[in-house]
């Protein structure tokens, strides 16, 4: 079955085409990050504005690349959310018009789940079962996997998902959105020793994150030394440092606990942040303590894409799901 995926949720527009018997064909990506650095992050009605400008054209291109014709598609799948609902809605609009006059399948697919099974496009994929990390600028959540649609949430954050936290500490450190690979990037001229930032609710049981309190931290350091006449660019990255250090421990503290509760092998780290080359080195290091094995996607499929979408929805449509006649764009839908 070859398997059109359309990615719209949020500043990305994301088209694939995943064949089952030849894995993935083809995927074209554009990002309106640059539009949106103007106004120091998304600005919903543009978003919604540019998917509508370039999904046609990214469509066409990936079926050229791919060497297909549109006749050649079987199923459409498409983010049905969670993410900004305008631009949900381009997407789902698009994918059911296709459907429709092609006579195929269409299916909405959770982005998380997306991001998810992202892994499983490379060359060495994971098996189920497997606990997963998730970290986007949306979401940190741990989950038990079994297999497709089999999750079971084992923890989340109660306050600002990690990715939004990097965005945030970059905001206050005047980097430019999206501020996650700012951040790193400032982070590797850090001196790991000068500040010591707090590891969120590691102190306590449970699987759950809290990610605001390192945000005032970050405030709170970066103004004392301010304060004290230091605004220098190695204090900026002495912070970004700090900061990156704290967020990648206390995942990896958190990670670790979950195999352990789990009795999983096998840790799957995905969504945005998942990126993160410190937060690779520091989570392969412990799986390998723990005997169990880290995997994640490369890193143009960590962040949106189209190729994730229509992976995911390829291993629903094969299973017969439908969407029927409802277009969906669900803004908040938990895993
Ligand atoms: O998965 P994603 O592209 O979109 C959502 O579904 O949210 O994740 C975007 C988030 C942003 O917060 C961005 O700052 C963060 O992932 N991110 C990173 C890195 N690359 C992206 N955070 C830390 N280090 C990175 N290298
Ligand atoms: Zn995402």
């Amino acid at each position: 079955m070859r398997v059109l995926g359309i990615e719209t949720s949020c500043d990305e527009t994301g088209v694939a085409v995943y064949d089952s018997e030849r894995g993935l064909l083809s995927h074209v990506l554009y990002s309106q990050v640059a539009m949106h650095a103007d106004y120091g992050g998304v600005v919903p009605e543009l978003a919604s504005r540019d998917h509508v400008r370039k999904l046609l054209p990214l469509c066409r291109q990936v079926l050229d690349d791919a060497g297909l014709q549109l006749t050649e598609i079987e199923g459409i799948a498409y983010t049905a959310g969670p993410g900004l609902v305008g631009a949900l809605m381009v997407g789902g609009s698009f994918a059911h018009a296709l459907g429709l006059a092609l006579g195929c399948p269409v299916l909405g697919v959770h982005h998380m789940e997306g991001h998810l099974l992202a892994p499983m496009l490379e060359p060495d994929p994971p098996a189920f079962p497997f606990v997963a990390l998730l970290v986007s600028g949306g979401h940190t959540q741990l989950v038990d996997v079994q297999g497709v649609g089999e999750y079971r949430l084992l923890g989340e954050s109660v306050d600002d998902a990690a990715g939004e936290a990097f965005d945030k500490a970059a905001k206050m450190l005047g980097l430019d959105y999206p501020g996650g690979p700012q951040v790193a990037r400032l982070a590797e001229q850090g001196d790991p020793a000068r500040y010591r930032f707090p590891r969120p609710m590691t102190d306590r049981p449970g699987l759950d994150f809290s990610f605001s309190g390192l945000k005032t931290f970050t405030m709170n350091t970066l103004a004392a030394a301010t304060r004290g006449g230091d605004d220098s660019e190695q204090t900026r990255a002495d912070i970004a440092r700090a900061f990156e250090t704290a967020v990648v421990e206390t995942l990896a503290i958190k990670c670790r606990r979950a195999l352990r509760e789990t009795g999983r092998r096998a840790l799957v780290i995905a969504g945005g942040v998942s990126a993160n080359k410190r937060l690779r080195e520091q989570l392969d290091t412990m799986a390998c303590k723990e005997h169990a094995r880290l995997f994640y996607a490369r890193p143009e499929f960590c962040t949106d894409n189209g190729a994730m979408i229509a992976y995911a929805g390829w291993q629903r449509l094969r299973a017969g799901q439908r969407d029927g006649d409802r277009i969906l764009a669900v803004p908040r839908w938990p895993l």
